[in-house]
């Protein structure tokens, strides 16, 4: 599945002048709402943020976010925090980025940690409700430069049998 080995982080943004369409947009989004989750829970909500003042906000966090200031749209996954949740909220993570690798559109996940109020400032910034975390940002836009696809293999990483 080449788009597995073609996703890559976008650490630097995008081409800032490219839109992604709303049909595109809501593609990507589906991606992520039919991901599998435990007992079908479905423990996120997507806050979709393309609004420029916003984007420049999330962008200044810190290094580690700047690619959000050249996204057309930055994705805030948030997960109701429940036994299985963080696993869900992971796979719809990925079926969003493979879904935008799809449509050749490039993308940034990005951790939410709890260091140096990150966690609030973003909260607080995009309204999201106590009982929600802000599990992950994914930065969405058209590639401004070219990265080569992955092409991982360790077989060392395998474990026949037992550990
Ligand atoms: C949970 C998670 C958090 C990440 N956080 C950041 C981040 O805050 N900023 C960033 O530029 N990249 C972040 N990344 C991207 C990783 O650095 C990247 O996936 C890794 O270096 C492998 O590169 P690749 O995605 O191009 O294969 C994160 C990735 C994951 C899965």
């Amino acid at each position: 599945m080449d788009e597995i080995y073609k996703r890559r982080s976008y650490h630097d943004g995008f081409d800032g002048t490219k839109k992604i369409s709303d049909d595109d947009i809501n593609a990507i989004l589906k991606a992520g709402m039919n991901a599998p989750s435990a007992n079908d829970t479905q423990p996120w909500e997507f806050v979709l943020i393309n609004d420029a003042e916003k984007l420049q906000e999330l962008s200044s966090l810190n290094h580690w976010t700047r690619a959000v200031g050249t996204s057309s749209h930055t994705i805030i996954v948030c997960m109701k925090p429940d036994i299985y949740a963080g696993i869900d909220c992971g796979i719809a993570v990925q079926n969003i980025v493979l879904q935008a690798a799809h449509m050749d559109i490039g993308s940034l996940i990005m951790g939410v940690h709890d260091n140096e109020g990150y966690q609030q400032k973003i909260k607080s910034l995009l309204n999201i409700p106590d009982e929600y975390i802000a599990y992950s940002m994914i930065a969405l836009g058209y590639p401004a430069e070219t990265i080569p696809p992955n092409d991982k293999w360790y077989p060392e990483k395998i474990r026949l049998n037992s550990f």
